[in-house]
């Protein structure tokens, strides 16, 4: 079935009409149930992603979240961040979850008796009175911190917000620049596709091929008690998600053996503009940042060198064991956020985005090629639209100058939010809502860009204080 029918098919089934973005919603009505869809999210000290599909406390989703939570309340915002962190392992990492010890076991699977942290990671120093998984997400949270203490400075001086972040973002980087350097180039790899974020992305389906999924009979998904099948990763990706976590679990979490090491451009570009915030969060401490910049742009060269694909007119993932993996992935597009990136680099990602690979018909970025084999509207990151990747494209467009694009991109993302009631992603043709409802960073996003001016965020070298 081509694109137009397939499009057609789905509208049929499901009733749906598109409603292109003709006018953004209201401002301050969309401010409101935004800030309410985080008021039910917060549990006290931190905020969960969705009180159904994910009642824990997610990193990466926490970082996205004290983004938008700092339009709201600076104070949440940092103490989001803060409860992260205390999470942190001996060895630097900041786990992908911090379980709630008041959340049934069954309520998300895999759960603590799974990841068995405070035991299997031990010699790696898990924590002992918290419980968390023993995998990572991408580094977005020095550049949240900056960004929290830059929406009230005064309250993060009198509170000493970043004199207590900084030690551990600091240790936070060391690990994944020390530990997780898999391809001796400089880049950081993921070990797990929960590592890089996007699940099921196509890009995983050659590296995961060679993955022995776990029996069926030996866990049982708790994901499809909230979402909807076709939304969802399907059994055989869950058995060797299952098989890839056991194996790093049960080698008490060190690095370097497993089945699956990825260099993902989104994941390095976050950790460069984290590298950046970081030099900025020393200066504002009193001590130079120049050493922290400098490695962020070798990082920069390092990313352009090993995964730029002048072909594509993106950034590819590389499989450690395979070489470049052809599938083009919104991850490809995530490094325009960096303002340190080539001239002709930033032209051609732009030119991606217009192109007929990613210009989806709401105004969204799709997750995955929308002409690529694997493409499915609606299935996690198979090619919806999420507002993650929608907030950092529209920032890097900004950054770069692309003021018309990142005006119609924030347009898109705002008009998608309200209607689809804060989805966790949508089908990147219709804007249905796809996954749980209410979720934590689309919302918090949209307050970001609510109240944004129009000034693109500090994420590179230029346009901010030098230490
Ligand atoms: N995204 C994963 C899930 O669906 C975990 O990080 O549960």
């Amino acid at each position: 079935m081509d694109r137009t029918a397939q499009l057609t098919a789905r509208v049929t089934e499901r009733g749906i009409a598109y409603d292109p973005p003709s006018t953004a919603p209201r401002g301050a009505s969309l401010h409101v149930r935004a800030a309410r869809v985080l008021a039910a999210n917060w549990t006290g000290n931190s905020t969960v992603p969705s009180r159904s599909l994910y009642p824990h406390q997610w990193s990466w989703d926490s970082a996205f979240i004290a983004i938008g939570l700092r339009r709201l309340s600076p104070l949440r915002a940092q103490t989001e961040l803060e409860t992260l962190l205390a999470a942190q392992w001996g060895d630097g990492r900041v786990p992908h979850i911090v379980f709630s010890p008041s959340v049934p076991l069954d309520a998300y699977f895999p759960s603590p008796d799974f990841w068995r942290s405070s035991t299997a990671g031990r010699a790696a120093g898990a924590p002992r009175t918290v419980q968390t998984s023993g995998i990572v997400q991408p580094p977005v949270h020095a550049l949240a911190a900056w960004l929290v203490h830059q929406a009230d400075p005064g309250l993060s001086r009198a509170r000493g917000f970043l004199a207590r972040v900084y030690p551990r973002l600091a240790a936070w980087h060391r690990y994944l620049l020390r530990r997780r350097d898999l391809g001796g180039g400089g880049l950081v790899s993921v070990v797990h596709p929960w590592e890089q974020g996007m699940d099921n992305s196509p890009c995983w389906d050659g590296p995961l091929a060679r993955v022995t999924p776990a029996a069926a009979r030996s866990f049982r998904r708790a994901d499809l008690d909230h979402g909807t099948p076709e939304d969802r990763p399907t059994d055989l990706d869950y058995g060797r998600y299952v098989r890839l976590a056991a194996d790093y679990r049960d080698g008490e979490y060190a690095h370097g053996g497993g089945e699956f090491a990825v260099e993902d451009p989104s994941f390095n570009a976050l950790l460069i503009a984290s590298e950046h915030a970081l030099a900025r969060i020393a200066a504002e401490l009193g001590a130079p940042g120049t050493a922290r910049h400098a490695r962020a742009e070798r990082l920069t060269a390092a990313l352009v060198d090993r995964l730029w694909d002048d072909a594509s007119g993106m950034f590819l993932c590389r499989d450690l064991r395979g070489g470049p993996l052809r599938e083009r992935s919104v991850s490809g597009l995530v490094p325009l956020l960096l303002p340190g990136l080539p001239r002709e680099v930033a032209g051609a990602l732009a030119g991606t985005l217009r192109g007929p690979h990613f210009a989806a018909r709401t105004g969204l970025v799709p997750s995955y090629d929308l002409r690529g084999p694997a493409f499915e509207p609606n299935r996690y990151w198979r090619g919806p639209a999420w507002f993650n990747t929608a907030w950092l494209v529209e920032r890097g467009l900004r950054a770069h100058g692309e003021k018309a694009a990142a005006d119609a991109l924030r347009t898109a993302f705002l008009h998608a939010a309200g209607n689809s009631g804060f989805a966790e992603y949508v089908d990147p043709d219709t804007g249905e809502a796809c996954g749980a409802p209410g979720f934590g960073w689309t919302a918090a996003l949209t307050l970001d860009l609510l109240h944004d001016r129009g000034g693109a965020v500090e994420t590179g070298e230029e346009g901010g204080d030098r230490g």
